[in-house]
C-alpha cells in the first residue's frame, strides 16, 4: 500500500531554490515528475531537465492538471493568486493534493473553492536553502512542519519520511508565531553574528579572520544549548553580574560602533531576564544591570 503512495506524481509551480531542491529529492525518492512551471521558461526548463523530463512552461495549469500532488513554491505573496489561477483554469485533478512550503502562511490560503475536490496542506522544511551542496540531500535529518487537511498531512508526512526528514504537525493558526521563531533562530542568528563580526573587526581582527576567531565559540555555544538547555548555556558578564564589564562594553561600543549600542542594550536586557530565570542574579544586581542597559 505504501509503495503506491510513493509513486504519486507531482508538479512544481515556482522553480526557485526550494522548488528545484524539493523536485530533485522527490525524483530520487521515487515520485514521478509530471512537469514544472515557473514565471520564466528558463527556470522551469532547468528543473525539468534535472528531473529528466521535457514537460515545462510558464502556464501552471497546463502542467499541474495531471499531477497527484501540486507544490506551489512561488514566493509567499504569489501562492494564493497562483492557486486561484490554477483552479479557475481547471488545473487541479480530482482528489489531488495542493501544498505550499511557506513557513508563515496557513494551508487555508489554498482553499480557493469548496466545490473543488482537492485537499490542501502545507509542509515547511525548517532549513535554509541558501547554499545547497551538489549531490547531497538537503532534507536529510531536517524537521518539516506540516498542517492542513488530513489527506494532505498524511501525504506530507509520507514525503518527509521518504526524503529522510522528520515531520511534526503544527496548528494552522499557530504558523505565524512558529515562523517568527524560525526567523529568530536562523535569520537573526546571522544578523547577530554580523554584529559580533563588526565588533571584533573594530577590535582590530581582519574580516577574513573573524569567523576563524569566533567560529569555535559559536559552535561551542550551540552545542552547549543542545546539551544543557538555554539557561545553563548562558555564561558571561551579565549572568555573573559583572557590572563594570558591561559598562565598559557600552562605553566602547558607543564610541567605536555607535550604531550597535542600541541592539547591545536590548539584547542585554533580555539576557538579564534569562539570567534571572536561571536564578543566578541577586535582585540588586538585576536592578543595576537593567539601569545600565536602559536605552536613554
Ligand atoms: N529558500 C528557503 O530557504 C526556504 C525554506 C523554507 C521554505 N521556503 C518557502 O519556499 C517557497 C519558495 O521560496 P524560494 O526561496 O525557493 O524562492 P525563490 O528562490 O525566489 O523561488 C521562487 C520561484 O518562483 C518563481 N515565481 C515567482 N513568481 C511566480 C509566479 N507568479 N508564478 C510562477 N512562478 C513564479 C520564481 O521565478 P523565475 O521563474 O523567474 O525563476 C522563482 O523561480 C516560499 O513559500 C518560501 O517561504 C523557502
Amino acid at each position: 500500500m505504501q509503495l503506491s503512495f510513493a509513486k504519486s506524481s507531482f508538479a512544481v509551480v515556482g522553480c526557485g531554490k526550494l522548488g528545484s531542491a524539493l523536485a530533485g529529492q522527490l525524483v530520487k525518492a521515487g515520485y514521478r515528475p509530471e512537469g514544472f512551471a515557473s514565471r520564466s521558461r528558463s527556470s522551469a526548463e532547468k528543473a525539468a531537465r534535472a528531473a529528466n523530463i521535457d514537460r515545462f512552461g510558464t502556464i501552471p495549469w497546463e502542467i499541474t492538471v495531471s499531477a497527484d500532488i501540486v507544490f506551489i513554491t512561488t514566493p509567499d505573496d504569489s501562492i494564493s493568486d497562483t492557486c486561484k489561477e490554477i483552479a479557475k483554469n481547471n488545473g487541479f485533478k480530482n482528489n489531488s493534493i495542493v501544498m505550499h512550503c511557506s513557513g508563515s502562511l496557513p494551508s487555508t490560503i489554498l482553499s480557493v473553492s469548496e466545490s473543488l475536490a482537492v485537499a490542501t496542506g502545507s509542509m515547511h522544511p525548517l532549513q535554509s536553502f541558501a547554499a545547497i551542496t551538489k549531490g547531497t540531500n538537503p532534507f536529510e535529518g531536517i524537521n518539516i512542519a506540516v498542517e492542513g487537511e488530513s489527506s494532505a498531512v498524511e501525504k506530507a508526512k509520507e514525503i518527509a519520511r521518504n526524503l529522510n526528514a522528520n515531520s511534526f504537525t503544527i496548528k494552522t493558526d499557530a504558523k505565524t508565531l512558529y515562523h517568527a521563531s524560525a526567523v529568530v533562530a536562523s535569520n537573526y542568528l546571522v544578523t547577530l553574528q554580523g554584529m559580533a563580526f563588526k565588533l571584533i573587526e573594530a577590535a582590530g581582527i581582519s574580516p577574513d579572520d573573524a569567523f576563524n576567531v569566533l567560529g569555535p565559540l559559536i559552535e561551542g555555544t550551540v552545542s552547549n544549548i543542545k546539551k544543557t538547555g538555554i539557561k545553563d548555556a548562558l555564561t558571561g558578564p551579565i549572568v555573573r553580574g559583572d557590572m563594570e564589564t558591561v559598562k565598559e562594553h557600552i562605553k566602547e561600543i558607543s564610541e567605536k560602533t555607535p550604531e550597535l549600542v542600541h541592539l547591545y542594550k536590548i539584547l542585554g536586557i533580555y539576557t538579564v531576564k534569562v539570567a534571572e530565570d536561571k536564578g543566578s542574579l541577586s535582585e540588586s544586581a538585576s536592578r543595576q544591570l537593567r539601569t545600565i542597559l536602559t536605552i536613554s
